[in-house]
């Protein structure tokens, strides 16, 4: 194990931690298969993180390779005034914070753009026009990294919706751009043809197993 997939390191590097963001990232990583995720991600070049919260995986990207320049975006202000925390002792990661909907367009191209567990909060029309966006940023040859929650099996889907329910509209600890939050989940074949139709070569990978999150990765590859 390298030392960028160490959750005890990755804690580390943040110089003060609150015990509910160190358990909220203590969560996520036990539920949310990164380092499978993160091995998807080239190793050089400009990579784009949307949504990405306190920026442990982000970290983990530019822990991961020197020569990669990751920029994360959150709406989030207080997760990206924690994930900025990190950029003193890692040269490699820059955060902002904001509305992807609005920042997007500004972003410099990149070699890959990963979104992992956002578009959930992002209404249709806005996912579509990202998406766009994304396949236009990326270099030929890049890839765009989509982490959704793939609509079976149906009862780790609805496990799901379940908890995100908890965690957006009960106790509020995922912030979303909408006052009255709806979930804008898509099933995988919605996804798949959204990528195609934007140019991009689908891979579908299923990485539930062992979880109870239904996890699925889009990998779409600019040729
Ligand atoms: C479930 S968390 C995932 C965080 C991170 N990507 C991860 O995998 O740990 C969803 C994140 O999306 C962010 N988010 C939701 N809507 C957003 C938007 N319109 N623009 C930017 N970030 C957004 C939330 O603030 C939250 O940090």
């Amino acid at each position: 194990m390298t030392e960028a997939l160490n959750l005890r390191t990755l804690l580390r590097a943040y110089p003060s931690l609150t015990w509910r963001d160190r358990l909220h990232m203590i969560i996520r990583w036990r539920v949310c298969p990164m380092q499978k995720i993160a091995a998807l991600v080239p190793t050089d070049g400009v990579i784009l993180d949307l949504g990405c919260g306190h920026g442990l995986f982000a970290q983990m990207l530019a822990r991961g390779a020197a020569a990669r320049q990751v920029i994360g975006v959150d709406l989030d202000a207080d997760k990206v005034a924690l994930a900025q925390t990190l950029t003193d002792r890692l040269p490699n990661v820059q955060f902002e914070a904001g509305d992807v909907a609005d920042l997007a367009a500004d972003l410099p191209p990149a070699q890959a753009v990963t979104i992992l567990d956002v578009f959930y909060l992002v209404p249709f029309a806005v996912q579509e026009r990202l998406l766009t966006l994304c396949a236009d940023k990326l270099a030929s040859g890049g890839v765009l990294i989509l982490k959704e929650m793939a609509e079976t099996p149906r009862w780790k889907a609805f496990l799901n919706w379940l908890e995100e329910t908890l965690a957006v509209r009960v106790l509020k600890i995922t912030a979303s751009s909408e006052e009255q939050v709806h979930f804008y989940f898509r099933p995988r074949a919605e996804w798949q043809k959204l990528l195609e139709q934007r140019g991009l070569t689908v891979e579908i990978v299923k990485l539930d197993a062992g979880y109870y999150h239904p996890h699925v990765v889009f990998i779409g590859r600019k040729p």
